[in-house]
């Protein structure tokens, strides 16, 4: 049976199986610069953005465990949720993204709830992010998390689009 855990959060991290039994299990871990390749790929394809490679381990090395990878069966990058910490009290959700192959099996469900325990650990009380107003996919999951919507960012992304602020109490 396909499923998703997470080493790094023991207890009852919830997973999703699917019927078929071949799919790839998922398991949460932090970055290793190995990833980078992959990891910008997926950002590529999803997030449809280029960020200089010296990014990804400036960011890990600020705050380790607010990126979060989701590695398949053969410890592959199938997703990640990069966070930081540069407001005080304050998480914010920098990139999120999954694998198109490995969506809606509850991997980004299980990076966020790992965001949101390694924000409460750290002593955050808010977590925020941004988000593309036609993204209906990440609004609904955000949404399900309780995030609301605090702030519409005119022209926020670089084509014009319009952004929401969204944010949520993490205590
Ligand atoms: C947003 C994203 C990270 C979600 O990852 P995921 O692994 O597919 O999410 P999950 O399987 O945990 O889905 C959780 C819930 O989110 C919502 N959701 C996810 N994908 C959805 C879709 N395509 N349409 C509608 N709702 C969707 C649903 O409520 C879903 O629960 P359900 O499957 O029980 O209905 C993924 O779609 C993605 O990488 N998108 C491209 C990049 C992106 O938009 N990132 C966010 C930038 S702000």
């Amino acid at each position: 049976m396909g499923w998703v855990r997470c080493i790094a959060e023991p207890g009852p991290a919830q997973f999703r199986g699917t019927e078929d039994g071949g799919e790839p299990s998922a398991t949460l871990r932090g970055f290793h610069p190995s990833d980078l390749d992959t990891i910008m790929e997926i950002v590529a394809e999803g997030l449809h953005e280029h960020y200089d490679p010296t990014l990804y381990g400036t960011l890990s090395a600020a705050w380790p465990e607010g990126f979060l990878v989701a590695a398949d069966e053969l410890d592959r990058p199938v997703g990640f949720l990069l966070g930081v910490n540069q407001t005080p009290g304050e998480g914010r959700v920098l990139m999120f993204a999954v694998d198109r192959a490995a969506r809606r099996r509850g991997v980004g469900t299980l990076l966020m709830e790992a965001f949101l325990e390694r924000c409460r650990r750290r002593g955050l009380h808010r977590a925020t992010l941004e988000v593309r107003v036609s993204n209906a996919a990440a609004i609904r999951l955000y949404a399900r998390f309780r995030f609301s919507v605090v702030d519409l960012l005119r022209g926020y992304y670089s084509d014009g689009e319009n952004g929401y602020q969204m944010a949520r109490d993490v205590a």
